[in-house]
């Protein structure tokens, strides 16, 4: 079985975009999402442009900030105080990596952690591990959403998820574990990988490497989920972390690249910004 993370996407999408008319009438206005973009990075240039698009698909305000490459870590934190202060803008979300002399950490730290539609803010990490209300980043969001749409039961399995980092790793293994699985967090340094990830039930690769999950690596009819996106130098194409070709007879279900998880995350973003939208205008 294959998960069309681009049906489901687009099924959530619907349902949204057939509640905005009433949440606008009753509120007064639309639930409004603000993307800033540091520099010209094509692949950033293109994940942005997208979430302006979904935005205005589904009937929010979208507004795209775009600042040059050379902008000053301090003229950022004034654009992001600005959006903060704003009560029309619900979400906020600065595109990630942004240009080395500013740090990250610090632009995350300055968005208003009810806006943060990421679910990267401080508050919103130390929320989710301490199980309280939060903003639960938009990947492993739309992965749980992918493997409950299939019927996957994640209770008492074994989950592995390949990669630790802020923004899926560490907030994946968490929502799994909340789910009831038994979860290993296995990454660059781990010893005998491929005997670790054969015993997961549910496999999570979120590693960034182009087809870093082989066949010998996944355990008959396991369920695949694969997170990456990576440029395949041989074809321009864009492919995922596993092995789809070698690994799909393999797996009782597995996500495609593209057309996976990504779109989910985009959807997922939607979402989280009709959640901040709904706790401020509810307030
Ligand atoms: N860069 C790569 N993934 C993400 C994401 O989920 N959010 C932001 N803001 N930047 C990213």
């Amino acid at each position: 079985m294959i998960i069309s993370g681009k049906d489901l996407a687009k099924k959530i999408k619907q349902d949204i975009a057939e509640r905005v008319p009433e949440l606008t009438a009753t509120y007064g206005r639309a639930p409004h999402l603000a993307v800033i973009l540091v520099g010209e990075d094509p692949a950033s240039q293109s994940y942005v442009k997208s979430k302006g698009k979904d935005a205005e698909q589904v009937g929010y305000k979208s507004t795209t900030i775009r600042l040059p490459e050379e902008t000053s870590e301090a003229e950022l934190l004034d654009v992001i105080a600005g959006l903060n202060a704003d009560d029309t803008v619900d979400g906020v979300l600065v595109q990630l990596p942004v240009p080395k002399h500013i740090d990250e950490d610090r632009v995350i730290e300055a968005i208003s952690h009810e806006k943060d539609v990421d679910g990267f803010h401080p508050a919103n990490v130390a929320s989710l591990w301490q199980k309280r209300d939060c903003v639960y980043p938009c990947t492993p969001k739309g992965v749980i959403r992918m493997l409950d749409e299939a019927g996957v039961q994640i209770e008492g399995k074994r989950a592995v998820v390949i990669g630790r980092s802020n923004i899926v790793g560490l907030p994946m293994a968490k929502m799994l574990l909340d789910r009831n699985a038994t979860v290993t967090v296995a990454h660059s340094r781990t010893r005998d990988l491929a005997q670790v990830t054969r015993e997961a039930d549910i496999l999570i690769a979120a590693v960034g490497r182009l087809r870093f999950v082989t066949a010998d690596m996944v355990k008959p009819g396991a369920v695949v989920i694969d997170v990456g996106v990576n440029r395949d130098p041989a074809t321009g194409k864009l492919a995922g972390d596993v092995d789809y070709d070698a690994v799909e007879g393999i797996a009782s279900v597995i996500t495609p690249v593209p057309g996976g998880v990504g779109p989910m995350t985009r959807a997922c973003l939607m979402e989280n910004t009709l959640e901040c939208y709904l706790r401020r205008v509810r307030k």
